[in-house]
Parts: structure tokens; C-alpha cells; sequence
């Protein structure tokens, strides 16, 4: 059983849908859709690697190119992506294929190259939700006591030890792969549905906790007052890849989730409320995060930013231990639906590719990433002195996909959507007979998408090559 709005009987299956391939199947109700849609947006993105970006681009000017990016660019190309799983309901490769009539060489390079993009970020994803893992049984056990020195000595312990760094992730690949491989409607939704909400309502209040710090004001200003002095050439790079990596898009996740939507859905409204519900979690967690970093003055950053600062300021409340572990289940619950979404868009093409099982396909991904996931799980024990460009490797291995791969698969999937889709098919999908707007809209998207995303895009990526070369800066 689940919360009151889920419910097997909302689901239509494949013999009331004979549309649909595979094992699809979509939810009857709006808010089902939100909630699969927005668990897969909000994850470890918005409150571990938002952060820690932030910190790196030097903080107001970088929020405010991320939040311009997100509306300009994000939001419109997360439509394209909804459109598309729509119109097709099937999995990212299928649906692009059927759109290009199998014959594109190029189609057939982009979408593969999205899939094996999405199992190496799932298999780091691992490596984090991990991390997370350990302080939810730290807390729960009540091995963490109120000194800066235990959550840092806990924290380095975690960093050195190879070993129990592949422990958690296996823990966590197991549930993942239990939760898959019982299929959308029991696994998806279900978990991260009955936490999310919790999640927000805990966040805001931490936050308020947060106004009352010294630190607050310095902290809202250094994420709101846009100095573009610390802007590098690379951070617009730095901002597009994060846009696309917290709102799952290049992924063929949302492509998935679009293939949920029901007939009467209109799709830009829906990727807007995802694109403001994502940004909102973001721009609450920065907050919350960097007042606690100002009021502590010590210098943390890099991956570990969380990790380092938050358990701190949760123990000082009445009710730390409390406190802790709820955050850190919410936490859990927020990176496991970011998880499921991206596994199940792994699973759920090669289901559609190579009509394995629901149950194969899952347990064959979930071996690749475990052993994808050594790298990453092993950065800063086994492979600490290697040093690529200034990271380390797990922090190259996120530079390099996020910054780099992920916008290039962006600009390529959503070349494939706008060009292989008709313009009548696209305006059908888009325009709203019952929202006059949406007429006038469309030609505004096809726009951004068409030519304001592209330029975008490619310019980031000659930015961020510029100074690469030129400062040897930061990839
Ligand atoms: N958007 C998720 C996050 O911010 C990550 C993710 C990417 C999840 C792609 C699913 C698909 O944490």
C-alpha cells in the first residue's frame, strides 16, 4: 500500500495500452507523474553538487547565469524530451530510432552514447549515495558526538577506506536493483513518494533554523549579489552541465517519463513546474549549506562540501540525533529516486533493444556499474596521488562527464527531436486547444530550441576550451 494518491488501479497496462512497448505503463493521475518526474530531478544534484559548484564559480554571478540557463536552456530542451516520450512511449533509443526511421548513423552514435553516459554517472552516483548511506548509519547508531573533530575524523575515515566505500555502494546497487527489477509501478514512484514531501517540509525548516545564524546574511548575499569579477571562462560551461545534469536531461530519463504522460498532460506546463521545483530545492539547500559554512569560517569545499558541514549544524539543534537522521534518510530517499530513474532508463532501453526481461536487464546493468564504480569508489584511497588537470579522480570523472560529454549528448539528442519530429507533430504535442497561450508559446520554443540553445551550448563549450588552453584553468 501506498500514500492515498498511489494505487495499482492507476496505472493502465499494456493490454488497456497496446501502444506502448515493453513493460510501460503510466499513471492515471497528474500528481503521479510530478512525483516520478520531480524524484528523478531532485537528488544528490540540488544538495550535494549544487553547492560545491556554487563555491567553485565563485558564488551571485554563477547563481544567476545557472538560474538563466535553466529558463533559456533547460526548460525548453526538457520539453523537447517530453514531447518525445510521449509521442512515442518508448525508451530513448527506440524513440529516436522510430523518429529517424532507423536509417541515422548519427541518431544511433547520439543515443547510445546517452545510455552509456547515464550507467557511468549512475555508477558515481552510487559512490555518493554511499557516502550518504554511511552518515544515515552513523547518525542512527549514534556514533557521531557533537565536535568538529569526530564528523571530520568520520569523514576522512569514510575518504581512506576503499573498502567500505565499496561496500556502501554495492548496499546501495542491491536496493536499486530490487527496486527496478520489480518494475515501474511498485518500484518508481512508490519509495520516493512518500519522503519527498517530507524532505521539503524538513528543508524549510532547517532553513529557518539557518535565518537565525550570524552567518545567514553573508551567506544570502554571496549566492544572490552577482560580483561577475569571479566568473571564469569555463563557468558557463560549468552552469550549463548542471542545469542538464539536475534536471535529467541527455539522460533519455525524462524521454522515459514523458512516455507517462497521459493524453490530456500538457507538457510545457509540467516541465516548468519541474524546472521550478528542481531550482527551488536547489537554491534552499545552497542557502542552508553556506550559512553553515560561514559561520564555522573554516575553508571546506570541493565533493565533500556537504559532508562536512551539514552533520555539525544538525547536531547543535535540540534533537541533533533526530535531526540527523531524518535528514540523512530524506537525503537517501531523494538520491535513490535520482538513482531508480537513471538505472531504469539504462534497463528500460536495453529492454526495448534487446527484449531482455525486466529482471535481466537489471541485474546485468547493475553488474557494469559495479565494477564502473571502482574508479570513483577508490579516488581518494587506492588512487588518492592521482591527480588529473587538479582533481582528483572523482572529481574529474564528474568534470568530465557533467561539463563536457553531457552538454555535447544535449545539443545531439535535442538536434534528433527537433529535426526528426514534424512541425505540425511538434505544435499538436506542445499547443493547448484550451490555453490559448500556448499557440504563441510554441513559436517562442521552437526559437530557443531551435537556435538560442544550440549557439548557447556551443559557446560554453568553446569557452570552456579556451580556458582550458589558454589559463590551464579548471576543466
Ligand atoms: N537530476 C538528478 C539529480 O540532480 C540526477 C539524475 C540525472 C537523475 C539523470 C536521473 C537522471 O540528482
Amino acid at each position: 500500500m501506498g500514500p492515498p494518491w498511489y494505487s495499482n488501479t492507476y496505472f493502465c497496462d499494456e493490454e488497456q495500452e497496446p501502444r506502448m512497448s515493453g513493460k510501460r505503463a503510466y499513471w492515471s493521475t497528474r500528481f503521479g507523474f510530478y512525483l516520478a518526474a520531480i524524484g528523478s530531478a531532485c537528488g544528490l544534484g540540488n544538495l550535494w553538487r549544487f553547492p560545491f559548484v556554487v563555491e567553485e564559480n565563485g558564488g551571485g554571478a554563477f547563481v544567476l547565469i545557472y538560474l538563466l540557463a535553466a529558463l533559456t536552456v533547460g526548460l525548453p530542451l526538457l520539453i523537447s524530451e517530453l514531447m518525445l516520450g510521449k509521442r512515442a512511449r518508448k525508451s530513448l533509443i527506440a524513440a529516436a530510432l522510430e523518429l529517424v526511421n532507423g536509417k541515422s548513423k548519427y541518431s544511433a552514435i547520439i543515443t547510445r552514447s546517452a545510455v552509456l553516459l547515464t550507467l557511468v554517472v549512475f555508477s558515481y552516483y552510487a559512490v555518493i549515495s554511499g557516502w550518504v548511506v554511511y552518515f544515515l548509519a552513523q547518525f542512527t547508531a549514534g556514533s557521531i558526538s557533537q565536535s568538529d573533530s569526530s564528523v571530520n575524523t568520520m569523514f576522512s575515515v569514510l575518504m581512506e577506506n576503499g573498502l567500505l566505500q565499496l561496500m556502501l555502494v554495492s548496499a546501495h546497487l542491491l536496493i536499486c536493483a530490487v527496486v527496478v527489477s520489480k518494475s515501474i509501478q511498485e518500484g518508481l514512484e512508490k519509495w520516493v513518494s512518500y519522503i519527498m514531501p517530507v524532505f521539503a517540509v524538513l528543508l524549510i525548516f532547517l532553513l529557518v533554523r539557518a535565518a537565525s545564524l550570524n552567518s545567514f546574511g553573508s551567506a544570502a548575499r554571496f549566492l544572490f549579489y552577482p560580483d561577475f569579477s569571479k566568473l571564469t571562462m569555463a563557468s558557463l560551461g560549468h552552469a550549463l552541465g548542471h542545469v542538464f545534469f539536475t534536471l535529467s536531461i541527455g539522460f533519455g530519463s525524462m524521454v522515459t517519463f514523458g512516455s507517462y504522460l497521459k493524453e490530456a498532460d500538457h507538457i510545457p506546463t509540467a516541465g516548468f513546474r519541474v524546472t521550478v521545483a528542481d531550482g527551488l530545492l536547489s537554491l534552499v539547500s545552497a542557502l542552508l549549506i553556506f550559512s553553515v559554512v560561514m559561520q564555522s569560517a573554516s575553508n571546506h569545499q570541493d565533493t565533500g562540501l556537504l559532508f562536512e558541514t551539514l552533520p555539525m549544524f544538525l547536531l547543535q539543534m535540540p534533537g541533533g540525533w533526530f535531526f540527523g537522521v531524518a535528514f540523512f534518510l530524506c537525503l537517501y530517499a531523494a538520491a535513490l529516486g535520482a538513482s531508480i530513474g537513471l538505472l531504469e532508463v539504462i534497463v528500460s532501453n536495453f529492454m526495448d533493444q534487446k527484449k531482455w526481461s525486466r529482471s535481466y536487464a537489471t541485474w546485468f546493468v547493475i553488474s557494469i556499474a559495479f565494477l564502473v564504480s571502482f574508479l570513483p569508489a577508490l579516488s581518494s584511497s587506492v588512487f588518492k596521488n592521482v591527480q588529473i588537470a587538479g582533481y582528483d579522480l572523482l572529481s574529474f570523472v564528474d568534470a568530465i562527464l557533467i561539463n563536457w560529454l553531457l552538454p555535447i549528448i544535449v545539443l545531439g539528442v535535442g538536434t534528433i527531436i527537433v529535426k526528426g519530429m514534424s512541425i505540425e507533430s511538434q505544435k499538436g504535442l506542445f499547443v493547448d486547444v484550451n490555453r490559448i497561450e500556448s499557440a504563441s508559446l510554441f513559436g517562442h520554443w521552437r526559437y530557443m530550441v531551435v537556435i538560442v540553445a544550440p549557439l548557447i551550448i556551443a559557446l560554453a563549450l568553446l569557452l570552456q576550451l579556451f580556458d582550458l588552453v589558454f589559463k590551464n584553468g579548471v576543466l
